[in-house]
């Protein structure tokens, strides 16, 4: 657990060095009360308890209690804003990590999980850092000075005494395999529970259509129910270790008292050295009792860190070219092969070539890859076969954040932000002036809407998009697209959701937005990919033909039959 909560801090961790150090300097300081104590009680015994004495006395009570209220203080909330930094740092860390993995973690990796590790596993590691780090250090070193100073006082008594903890130190470790157990067993339920709560907020509009909202909701429940359960258990099976710890280390007292009144009565024992022993003891129960605590939390600290370290440890997309700069827009598929999961093969050696500033519509079956080509050129995902060159250079060698610099795509789904429009659109070139937005609104045919809403471009849109129709979201994506203006540009399915008339106007608006640029479209419409410079038609993954509009069309064969299929329908509507 060391190693890898030390990597996961790294240089960081020097941060909580001082923190730690005064904590442990306040447990020292701490001993001088139990000292004055003995030397009290001695005192008392001896009846040398003098009025200059208990001036003295009290003056080191007094400069101790200031002492460790100074010390204590800033260790507490060095403790604390440290901590907060390094758990912030850790944040920072994993988003940027994530940022840099391809599709496929969260393809692996359910929402659920991902919830989990970014809010409960951080917000574990803070609580953790900030709480009971330096509490499990200071308690560590106060049981470590007193059992110390008892082999000083008598060795023989202190050996019985650490013969009782030695044998709660199994009782701890079973406890260990406990949390671990279940606390695995409890990550996995909540996971799963909140990857059903987010599906029946997503789907409820679905559900509530089909009329399974009881249904879905007793999925829900049932999840719930589940992880009641299993709370409930796990503190069932933890209570067995916790109580059998509690009286072992509470029989420490007892046990001290008889052995030391037994070499007491036979004269091997000062009554001096029997009351510090028993003040010891006393701490040191007080002591052991509250480790039990940190030593639980620092353990639930493993499994935190476990998790963190499980999704830092999947790679991110490397390269090697950290910033490049791309002069030809060319774009080549060279015997590319690839599948999402292993197994199914999705794309199966494709060879193309795109000529910069040209224009390849991807037409085909549902299923068959358009997409897929799509998610590679962006560099989503990695080719599991062959290589793609863009403007000569394989794009796995790049940088994938600067080649998304190169590429404005529109997707099938558009997924907005729970910002304004203006921030929406303003993704597409962060530095773009309020008229540039407006412009490309303009072209996008979306400045009418946006500027009849209440807010014109600072209202709000609800999480996802939600309150905004299919058709004005995809005029919001398309947009943004139009304000980064890359040279390169995918477009899937972009006027999927536009009726006829608006279809027309953003066919015009993207035709401007399509010159001197190396468009890639997916349309199921043909009719709108007709003057496209080259057609690809993919079947099962595979390029079934490729050529213009024409030549296709002469070839007679399944884009030919998919055209008049298209023309017919188009007949029977009219
Ligand atoms: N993220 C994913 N994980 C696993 N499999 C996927 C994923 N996305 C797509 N697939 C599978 O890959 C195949 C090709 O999908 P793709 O999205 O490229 O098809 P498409 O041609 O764009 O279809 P459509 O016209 O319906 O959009 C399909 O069988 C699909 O089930
Ligand atoms: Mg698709």
């Amino acid at each position: 657990m060391l190693k890898t909560l030390n990597q996961l801090l790294g240089n960081q961790k020097k941060q909580l060095y001082l923190p730690i150090f005064l904590t442990i300097i306040d447990a020292i300081g701490s001993m001088a009360l139990y000292f004055v104590l003995y030397l009290t009680v001695v005192d008392l015994l001896n009846g040398s308890l003098s009025e200059s004495k208990v001036i003295i006395y009290t003056t080191i009570c007094f400069a101790s209690v200031l002492y460790r209220i100074l010390i204590y203080r800033k260790g507490y909330l060095l403790c604390f804003t440290r901590g907060f930094d390094v758990a912030h740092d850790v944040r920072v860390n994993l988003g940027e990590h994530i940022c840099n993995l391809n599709l496929g973690y969260f393809n692996q990796n359910s929402k659920g999980y991902l919830l989990n590790t970014l809010s409960n596993d951080v917000a574990n590691f803070e609580g953790i850092i900030t709480h009971a780090l330096p509490f499990c250090m200071k308690t560590a070193t106060l049981t470590l000075l007193i059992i110390t100073g008892t082999f000083f006082i008598n060795w023989k008594l202190a050996l019985i005494q650490c013969a009782l903890i030695i044998i709660s130190l199994p009782i701890l470790r079973w406890s260990n395999n406990l949390v671990k157990k279940y606390g695995t067993k409890k990550r996995n339920l909540s996971s799963k529970l909140v990857s059903v709560v987010v599906e029946y907020i997503n789907g409820f509009k679905v559900f509530k259509s089909h009329n399974m909202t009881d249904k879905h909701f007793t999925r829900l429940l049932n999840s719930m129910e589940q992880t009641r359960r299993l709370s409930i258990k796990t503190e069932y099976k933890m209570a067995v270790p916790n109580t059998m710890y509690s009286i072992i280390v509470s029989f420490l007292t007892p046990l001290v008292l008889l052995s030391s009144s037994y070499m007491f009565s036979t004269r091997s024992f000062s009554s001096e050295s029997f009351i510090a022993f028993m003040i010891m003891s006393l701490a040191l129960t007080a002591l052991l009792v509250s480790f039990e605590h940190y030593y639980i939390m620092i353990n639930n600290l493993k499994l935190a860190v476990q998790n963190l370290k499980t999704t830092l440890d999947y790679k991110p997309l490397s390269y090697q070219e950290e910033n490049f700069t791309l002069l030809n827009f060319d774009v080549s598929f060279n015997n590319v092969s690839f599948s999402y999961e292993t197994g199914k093969q999705v794309l199966n050696n494709i060879s193309f070539q795109s000529k910069k500033n040209s224009v390849t519509a991807l037409v085909g079956p549902s299923g068959s890859g358009k997409t897929t080509i799509i998610n590679l050129i962006a560099r989503f995902w990695d080719t599991t076969r062959g290589t793609i060159e863009i403007g000569g250079k394989h794009i796995k060698q790049l940088n994938p954040d600067c080649l998304l610099h190169y590429i404005s795509a529109v997707f099938q789904e558009n997924v907005l932000l729970n910002d304004t429009i203006l921030n929406n659109i303003i993704i597409g070139r962060p530095d773009a002036t309020f008229e540039e937005i407006k412009e490309a609104a303009k072209i996008a045919h979306c400045h009418e809407f946006i500027t009849k809403l209440p807010e014109g471009y600072n209202t709000l849109v609800a999480e996802g998009g939600a309150s905004l129709s299919g058709g004005e979201k995809q005029r919001i994506a398309i947009a943004r697209a139009i304000l980064k203006n890359a040279p390169i540009l995918l477009l899937d399915e972009s006027t999927a959701s536009l009726d006829p008339d608006n279809e027309a106007k953003i066919n015009n608006a993207l035709d401007e937005l399509m010159k001197d640029k190396t468009v890639f479209v997916i349309a199921h419409r043909l009719n709108t990919i007709q003057q496209a410079d080259q057609i690809m038609l993919l079947n099962n993954g595979t390029i079934e033909e490729i050529g213009n509009h024409d030549n296709l069309m002469n070839q007679k064969g399944h884009y030919y039959k998919m055209v008049k299929e298209q023309e017919n329908a188009r007949e029977w509507t009219i």
